[in-house]
């Protein structure tokens, strides 16, 4: 199995500390070692892992090599897109770089917490037997809430190996919608994770989207590799279709199988999501830094180089950078994007 990490992304709903040129993934938001670090770390134990595939934006590139070095990890390649084009062509460029069609890619996005290894190492296991089934199989998260930043998964009646072929996929469905799913008790969340032979997904993509998929070989074709990086070529990928691989292929796709996964997932999306999985005081507060927090209760305080103060402050975000602070309500995290959109704009 080769594990593919997905690292494209701009994690903008953790600004200030996420950047542009430091997306979130790069940074220990949660432990001591970064996202990326922890999805590969998490990995130890797992029987017959080949080395990762990384595909990234070539900006990152540094980082990138920088950070599997430090955790003794030399990657078969490191994929640089020229241009973010979501997640569809990334794993197309994984699928494309696999030595055989038959090689089962294990797909991880570089933004989650998942506190129960054993679990999730059991759930790998079930996901490579259904993969070796010619399946695309996602890894299913109980929805108890109807969020809708998330793919949600309705599973067939009769059972297969440990999982289930999936009946619906549908991605990020409107408030309603997501709220008739949690009602009807029959949905997981796509956990945004994937195991499948490298070949059935290229022929998906092939049956769903072959524009797409023509584009990626071409621009794989005429990449250049330097060292472990393989930089794609930017006229061409630049012309590629962007999609997600949920919306690409998952919600079209009659070969997608669930294996249900109960293992302390949590998609570190929002500064709320962090405060979740960060350790707390006796009060709930998440502090990060030289903080001095009276009188306060469930809040995060995260300050990277000046003291901050609070008192008699409740469901409070704060966030002190060296060049920027950032004070939210902890129930409108989800907009914080709106500040960088607005940024954005300035420029
Ligand atoms: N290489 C590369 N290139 N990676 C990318 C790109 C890209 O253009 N765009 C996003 N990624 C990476 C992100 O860094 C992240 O690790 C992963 O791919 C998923 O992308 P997100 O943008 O975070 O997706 P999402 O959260 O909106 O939705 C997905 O995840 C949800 C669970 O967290 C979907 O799979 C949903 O169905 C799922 O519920
Ligand atoms: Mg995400």
């Amino acid at each position: 199995m080769i594990p593919v990490i997905l690292s494209g992304g701009s994690g903008t709903r953790l600004w200030p500390l996420s950047r542009g040129q430091y997306p979130k993934q790069f940074l220990p938001l949660v432990s001591g070692k970064t996202m990326i670090q922890e999805t590969l770390l998490r990995l130890n134990g797992v029987a017959d892992l080949q080395p990762p595939i990384a595909v990234c934006n070539e900006d990152h590139r540094f980082m990138m090599a920088e950070q599997l070095r430090e955790i003794g990890i030399r990657p078969s390649a490191i994929i640089l897109e020229p241009v973010g084009k979501n997640t569809a062509p990334a794993v197309a460029m994984a699928a494309l770089s696999a030595s055989s069609e038959d090689d089962v890619l294990l797909i991880l996005p570089a933004d989650h917490v998942i506190a129960d290894t054993v679990v999730f190492h059991e759930a790998i296991r079930h996901a490579a037997e259904l993969a070796q089934q010619d399946l695309l199989v996602t890894f299913g998260i109980v929805a108890t809430a109807p969020e809708t930043g998330y793919g949600y998964i309705k599973a067939a009646d009769s059972a297969i190996g440990q999982g289930f072929k999936v009946a619906a996929f549908v991605e990020k469905p409107d408030v309603e919608t997501a709220q008739r799913y949690i009602d009807s008790g029959d949905y997981f969340w796509n956990s945004g994770m994937f195991a499948f032979k490298a070949g059935c997904f290229l022929r998906e993509l092939e049956k769903f989207n072959p524009q797409m998929l023509a584009s990626c070989r071409q621009a794989l074709a005429a990449a250049k590799t330097d060292f472990d990086f393989t930089r794609l070529d930017k006229a061409i990928f630049s012309s590629c279709p962007a999609d997600s691989i949920d919306y690409a292929v998952m919600e079209k796709t009659d070969k997608a199988a669930v294996i249900p996964m109960n293992a302390g997932w949590n998609d570190v999306g929002s500064w709320s999501a962090l405060w979740d999985v960060t350790g707390k005081d006796q009060a709930g507060n998440a502090i990060k830094g030289d903080v001095l927090a009276i009188d306060t209760v469930n809040s995060y305080i995260h300050s990277s180089s000046k003291l901050v103060a609070v008192v008699g402050v409740e469901n409070l975000v704060v966030v002190e950078t060296d060049d920027a602070v950032m004070v939210a309500a902890k129930d409108k995290v989800q907009d914080v994007k709106l500040v960088v959109d607005q940024l954005k704009a300035l420029k």
